[in-house]
């Protein structure tokens, strides 16, 4: 494949290839001396048109690993802001002829359209509310690592569902494994209606009580239009995942979290930091995840 947009596309098969891949890379993250040689001459940009700590870091470092030549695009300083658009912006980048574009942008579809207008390989690093590819698939590799395969599982999505890629593409991946999924959030942040394999449930304690895996989503106040929640205090009140979750959740439960985590919103501290969390855990596999996605796309020769 040139490119990857979104989990959507992917086949079990491929999610499978990449996440054998990463652990393989894993294992050289695990080496005195953590890079290899593989793209070596090759050059990857990042292009981040919105905010970002743990996916922009894990595909810098996963470039250099992979011994890439980075280019770090900040919009902030750049012509966007004097009004060039995504499309000359994009062709400015192409006449350096760059091999790899990772790219997060607010727009929905952005990724696709960058996709089909150039040559490189261009990794969506998350488009809007539509798919944020790399980071279910970094949730895949670390919930097998912990527990050892995703068929069989029963994984509950908490909170703002409607405005989260990350849900999303959650959804695309575990469906294509044989898991249960719960959402579990207020009526007005999750969808009316849901595959077969999909539950919907209003209330926390329901939803979480026979979970294997809880995710946790942040409320996405900058992708709201309306007002869909009282107020985060009420959020907190009635959603947020506090320690009383301890004393109904089964004993091996994992709590994950993709971040950036509101502590004291949707999670508490004793959560997040307790040995139940292994969302320290997603932010280190996110390096070898996204080694693995470079390694295996083919951008197109020139
Ligand atoms: N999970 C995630 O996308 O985090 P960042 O916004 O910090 O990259």
């Amino acid at each position: 494949m040139k490119d990857l947009v979104g989990i959507k596309e992917l086949s079990r098969h491929e999610i499978e290839e990449i996440l054998n891949t990463a652990k393989a890379f894993k294992e050289v993250l695990q080496r005195d001396i953590k890079k290899v040689p593989t793209l070596r001459g090759k050059t990857a940009i990042n292009l981040f048109f919105e905010p970002s700590t743990r996916t922009r870091t894990s595909f810098e470092l996963a470039e250099k690993r992979l011994s890439l030549d980075v280019l770090n695009f900040s919009v902030s300083t750049s012509s966007v802001v004097k009004g060039e658009t995504l499309y000359d912006t994009l062709k400015t980048i192409e006449a350096y002829n760059v091999d790899y574009i990772v790219m997060r942008h607010s727009s929905s579809g952005s990724a696709r359209f960058v996709a089909e207008h150039t040559p490189a390989s261009v990794i969506n690093a998350g488009d809007g509310t539509n798919e944020h590819p790399t980071q279910a698939l970094l949730d895949a590799f670390s919930i097998i690592e912990v527990k050892g395969r995703l068929d069989g599982l029963k994984i509950a999505i908490v909170g703002d569902i409607n405005h989260s890629r990350v849900a999303r593409s959650n959804l695309y991946l575990l469906s294509k494994f044989d898991t249960q999924i719960n959402f579990v959030g207020p009526p007005t942040l999750l969808p009316l209606e849901a595959p077969d394999n999909v539950k919907i449930f209003y209330d926390l304690k329901e939803g979480i009580k026979n979970a294997d895996v809880v995710m946790l989503l942040r409320v996405q106040l900058e992708r709201q239009k309306g007002a869909y929640i009282p107020s985060l205090k009420e959020y907190s009140h009635v959603w947020g995942v506090k320690k009383e979750a301890f004393s109904y959740l089964k004993n091996d439960t994992i709590i994950m979290h993709p971040g950036p985590m509101n502590r004291g919103v949707e999670i508490s501290t004793e959560i997040a930091d307790s040995s139940r969390s292994i969302i320290l855990k997603q932010v280190t596999n996110g390096i070898a995840t996204r080694m693995a996605v470079i390694y295996l796309l083919t951008p197109k020769e020139a």
